[in-house]
């Protein structure tokens, strides 16, 4: 204790007293061996003990048994002249209740600077660390109640982007009803001219013996662009007309044998090798046979068309699953055709071609959308797919393969026999 010169030493005694008197810590000294030798209030108001009861008792009364080992090393550094600075632990009230605290001991030494024993300083913080653990908790409690209001949040946004998206399809499939309203009456009114121009061009070039090269040319100009058009019809009234299904149980695999027979001749002039991968024995499926060939023939030449001049392979698979992935027409929503754990017959056809790029992505299905090259594509051919496979209860999806390439799948339900 630093005291001034002029300081008497009666003085420095005094003061000592006062500040023991008046200390809310507890100070206690003890002999090298543990024996309590003085005790304050503060003391006292700690550990419960009054001083009459406690001086001349081992210290280690107020030590739980399980921390008899730390009391010994403090003595121990205590015997070596060091200074605890600051130790937190527990220690035992009267009542045997533990209490938590932080203690500092100092030796005490001999006129001659031996050590005689140890002053020790006793702050009980139970109170504090109490009010610590609380505001913990209460944290704790803050942060969990955060983030479920995140997760609601998150829950709240998603079924409204899923309203969001069930409107568009709402309006989208209105438009298209009226499209294909609309267009049904234009392909009614143009399909008999236009069988009449070509009747009209073919006996031309039968009725002139031997045309000069330009009529000849003229007239084979005409028949072509005029069976284009007639393409283009045919597939407006497909789409339009689509309702009409004259469905019975088929055999998947038999309908994808007929399909692949119509592009033999693409497939060939392509140079793109067919892998059939059929699983045998499918339960049946109600469909009508001519549009889903005509389904088939469709996705078939959009996967011949994406393959490079080089050729490629084309890998046409059909097997049943069950239904485990919200999708396009997958789910819970009451437009959804097909729910999750359904058994379904799936058909894929995978191609070795470009791909398809994100923008293309998100139009493929739009009547008219192509990136065909004028007079190649239509740009109908996936709108009839999907109008068609949905009348069937069923889903069409495309997408790219990790490997590279395309992938169309279709799904149906199995019919329940
Ligand atoms: N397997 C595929 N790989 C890459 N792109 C594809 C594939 N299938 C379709 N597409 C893209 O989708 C577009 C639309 O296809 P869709 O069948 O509807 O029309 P189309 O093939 O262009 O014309 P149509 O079928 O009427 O002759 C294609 O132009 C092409 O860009
Ligand atoms: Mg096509």
């Amino acid at each position: 204790v630093a005291v001034a010169e002029a300081c008497a030493v009666t003085d420095a005694r005094s003061m000592l007293a006062a500040i023991l008197e008046v200390a809310e810590d507890g100070i206690y000294a003890m002999t090298l061996d543990g024996t309590i030798v003085a005790w304050n209030h503060g003391a006292e108001r700690i550990y419960g003990y009054a001083a009459e009861q406690i001086l001349g008792k081992p210290v280690s009364l107020l030590v739980p048994k399980d921390r008899n080992e730390e009391m010994a090393t403090i003595l121990a550094q205590i015997r070596r002249g060091e200074t605890i600075e600051h130790l937190e632990t527990i220690r035992l009230r009267s009542t045997g209740s533990p209490i938590e605290v932080w203690k500092w001991v100092a030796p005490t030494r001999d006129d001659r600077g031996h050590v005689t024993g140890a002053v020790a300083i006793v702050r009980d913080v139970t109170p504090i660390q109490q009010a610590l653990r609380q505001t913990e908790e209460s944290n704790a409690q803050l942060r969990s109640q955060e983030e479920m209001l995140r997760q609601a949040l998150k829950a709240l946004r998603k079924s409204h982007e899923e309203q969001k998206a069930t409107q568009l399809q709402l309006i989208q499939s209105a438009k298209l009803e009226s499209v294909g309203r609309l267009a049904a009456g234009v392909a009614h009114e143009v399909k008999n001219p236009l069988a009449i121009i070509l009747m009209a061009a073919e006996n031309l070039s039968a009725a002139i013996e031997a045309p000069d090269p330009d009529t000849a040319a003229a007239l084979a100009d005409i028949q072509d662009s005029v069976r284009r058009a007639d393409s283009v019809i045919r597939g407006l009234l497909d789409f339009s007309t689509a309702t009409d299904l004259t469905t019975q149980d088929e055999d998947v695999n038999e309908v994808l044998e007929r399909a692949i027979s119509l592009v033999r001749h693409a497939l060939t002039k392509s140079k793109v090798t067919l892998v059939k991968e059929f699983e045998e024995g499918l339960p049946q499926v109600v469909l009508d046979r001519t549009k889903i060939e005509q389904v088939f023939v469709n996705l078939l030449i959009n996967a011949i068309d994406a393959m490079p001049a080089a050729g490629g392979t084309l890998t046409v698979s059909s097997f049943r699953d069950q239904v485990t992935e919200v999708g396009p027409g997958i789910g819970h929503r009451r437009t959804d055709t097909l729910r999750i754990g359904q058994s379904v017959i799936v058909v894929t056809v995978e191609d070795t071609g470009t791909g398809i790029d994100e923008q293309a992505m998100a139009r493929l299905f739009d009547p008219f959308f192509t990136t065909k090259p004028p007079g190649k594509g239509t740009g109908l051919g996936l709108a009839v797919c999907r109008s068609i496979i949905a009348l069937h209860g069923g889903t069409i999806q495309m997408s790219n393969r990790a490997v590279g390439g395309a992938r169309a799948t279709v799904m149906f339900q199995s019919s329940r026999r």
